[in-house]
């Protein structure tokens, strides 16, 4: 990318009215050098993220700000006392928002005639705490659940997630959320590892107008565990859909029978949770077939949310704030649940699609709840900007003062689309870069410091203040200027992950080992520094793929294909797509006794539905070809797939791939063109 290509957009006007924070580190004269003493000098660092950590609640205060004395296994305020669940109402009734709403919450059925949801529920900050602290008292009374044990959460977006993921932290109890786009194969995997006892489920839930089960998918996982040799004790149905569901009267059991008898104004004494234990593991795809169990803390957890939630939305008490994500990832534990509670605010949570019933379903809610910050996908930008700019315009959208993206890169035209409908050209809006592992965001553009760092379309802006990130090349010095990279976070951070859970090693071996000699975290993606020290996020540089912003290992793939009886091999690479970033391109060998079919190919995704989940099912391409081109030493030539794939011609080929001789290249390019040919 050359400087020239890069367009200055313009300086954000937000600045016209000052951001809300009381550390106005943007009124410093020397802000600059500030910035760049919290980036370079470890006191300085220091002394930044101690301040942000006496902003929140604490049972006790920490002895040390950070313990990094057996890196990579980094502490931060250590010592320090405190508890998610506490924080997010406990803390907030104590600080005058007993009534103020916490969460409105929408679900996907409209109402034609009305012209409104068929339902909204609405919660104060009184209410959930309430209503988590029944459920708390039921699993430990019922349940006897105990600080540290981990529970499975397997549940749409309702309210009652949130409710059990406060109600597990109240406990001092950890969960696990699996995405319910995921199946039965992949729910049992991470409840095996986690060494689930109880899984909380729904009947089902509203998708896109039509019902989707869920319970069906947990009793097979159920049965999965159990070949395992994991019993699973509970199963906790919440009741959305009233479907008719399967149902085992030995472990199942209904939420709302679950806590009937339970006195509505039960307290149960929160407990103090430790600041270097965890309090949730969340499974995320690298590039090996077995997911990892990403595991986060809670003190520096929760100041790096709450820092976050200041610095980059500019929280203010009268904001109504609306993250469109999915709690089962990662932007839903942290910006649905745990930051926007922690600081405050009144938040939205819609159950379903964004074009049910049309197109201008979001549209439709920001301007009826006065939706002040927006945080989305591109995916979800680039699917929406594809209908008539009037279905945006029809309606009243001048409430949001600041929208950001997440999830994938997001490319120039999406961001300029975004920042002209929705942020009228005159809010602040960037494209925030982190990763589960991350626990929070680490980069953006912040309000108040656009006349310091303009808007770039298409950019994610700098590492916030005290955090470290660099561009690297294969022998981890820094890249020059606009020069492709290894994007490394070169220094610990509080939201940082602690470990992969009950794998130290790997944790060692994925993340920190990249760079020969230097303790720098590897994110796996490819970046750009520019002149002006702007953060360009490319892509993954390594075997994951980001289908509609959701993260999946190519490794996965292919090894849920091989189960599959008709496949001998397969190699899955991903494909640039206009709308969902990419989508999987899966090279597939056949076993002697099967010829290539368009059923066979049916079939294929469906088993990729029933083996990890509808989520990589959907857009998925099988090409059946002879044989996988791979080098000498047997690596599958994934380069060459990818160019092929993209348009590369003979010509660009032979050089891709090391380890591999000119005429074998050609050999494997025209058989995967002949193959592409036949499709
Ligand atoms: C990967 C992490 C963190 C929330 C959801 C994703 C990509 C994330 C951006 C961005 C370019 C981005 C990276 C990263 N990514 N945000 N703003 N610009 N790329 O979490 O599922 O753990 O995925 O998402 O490739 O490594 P995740």
């Amino acid at each position: 990318m050359s400087k020239e290509s890069i367009e200055v957009y313009k300086e954000f006007e937000t600045d016209i009215i000052p951001p809300s924070w009381k550390d106005r580190i943007w009124d410093k004269k020397d802000f600059k050098e500030w910035y760049e003493s919290t980036v370079k000098d470890k006191k300085a660092k220091e002394e930044w993220w101690e301040k942000r950590a006496n902003e929140i609640f604490w049972f006790k205060k920490w002895n040390k700000v950070l313990d990094d004395s057996n890196p990579p296994f980094y502490r931060w305020f250590v010592g320090g006392e405190t508890n998610l669940a506490y924080l997010a109402t406990d803390w907030q009734i104590a600080q005058g928002r007993k009534n103020k709403l916490a969460l409105i919450w929408e679900g996907e059925p409209w109402d034609e005639a009305l012209q409104q949801p068929k339902e909204v529920r609405k919660f104060t900050y009184y209410d959930i705490h309430r209503i988590s602290n029944v459920i708390s008292y039921a699993l430990k009374e019922k349940l006897k659940v105990k600080k540290g044990e981990i529970l499975t959460f397997y549940l749409p977006m309702i309210p009652e997630l949130p409710f059990y993921m406060l109600a597990a932290q109240r406990l001092g109890a950890k969960h696990s959320i699996v995405y319910s786009g995921f199946s039965a194969d992949a729910l049992a995997t991470r409840a095996i590892d986690g060494g689930a006892r109880i899984i909380v489920t729904a009947d089902g839930f509203y998708r896109r107008g039509r019902i989707i089960s869920l319970k069906p998918i947990v009793d097979e996982a159920v049965k999965i565990c159990a070949q395992n040799g994991l019993k699973i004790e509970k199963v906790i149905v919440i009741k959305r859909t009233g479907q008719d569901i399967p149902w085992n009267n030995e472990t199942d059991v209904w939420h709302h029978e679950f806590i009937k008898d339970v006195p509505q104004n039960v307290h149960i004494l929160v407990e103090k949770c430790g600041s270097e234990d965890f309090s949730y593991i969340l499974y995320t795809s690298g590039t090996t077939a077995a997911p990892k169990g990403a595991q986060h803390s809670i003190g520096g957890y929760a100041v790096a949310l709450y820092t976050t939630m200041k610095l980059i939305f500019d929280v203010r008490e009268d904001d109504i704030y609306w993250c469109t994500a999915d709690i089962g990832w990662v932007t839903g534990h942290s910006y649905i649940v745990y930051g926007p509670l922690m600081a405050g605010l009144t938040s939205i949570m819609y159950e379903g699609a964004p074009d049910c019933p049309g197109p201008d379903r979001w549209w439709n809610i920001i301007q009826r709840y006065g939706v002040t910050i927006f945080y989305t996908t591109p995916t979800a930008i680039r699917m929406l900007m594809k209908f008539p700019e009037e279905l945006v315009r029809k309606y009243d959208l001048s409430t949001v003062r600041i929208c950001h993206s997440v999830g994938e890169p997001i490319n120039p035209e999406a961001f300029k689309w975004y920042y002209k409908n929705i942020g009228r050209e005159d809010i602040v809006a960037s494209s925030t870069w982190w990763m589960t592992e991350t626990g929070q965001m680490l980069t953006g553009h912040f309000p108040g410091l656009g006349k310091i760092f303009p808007l770039k379309p298409g950019t994610n802006g700098y590492p916030i203040p005290g955090v470290t990130m660099e561009v690297l090349d294969d022998d981890g010095n820094p890249c020059k200027p606009g020069v492709r990279g290894y994007l490394a976070i070169t220094s610990p951070w509080p939201g940082m992950l602690m470990t992969l859970y009950k794998s130290p090693q790997r944790y060692i071996d994925v993340y920190w080992s990249r760079f020969k000699g230097k303790m720098y975290f590897y994110t796996g993606d490819f970046a750009i520094k520019d002149q002006d020290g702007y953060i360009w996020v490319l892509g993954r540089a390594d075997d994951v793929l980001k289908v509609a912003g959701h993260r999946i290992g190519t490794a996965e793939i292919e090894s849920a294909m091989i189960k599959h009886p008709a496949v001998a091999e397969s190699a899955c690479v991903g494909k640039e797509d206009p709308v969902k970033g990419q989508t999987p391109f899966i090279f597939t060998v056949l076993k002697q006794g099967y010829s290539p079919s368009q059923e066979l190919a049916n079939e294929l995704k469906m088993h990729l539905r029933n083996t990890i989940g509808p989520l990589v099912a959907s857009d998925t391409t099988i090409a059946f070809v002879d044989s996988v081109p791979k080098t000498r030493s047997g690596k599958i030539m994934r380069r060459l797939l990818k160019a092929i794939i993209a348009g590369a011609t003979l010509g660009d080929v032979s050089t891709l791939e090391d380890g591999v001789a000119v005429e074998e290249a050609k050999k494997a390019y025209e058989s995967v063109k002949a193959a592409l040919e036949r499709k």
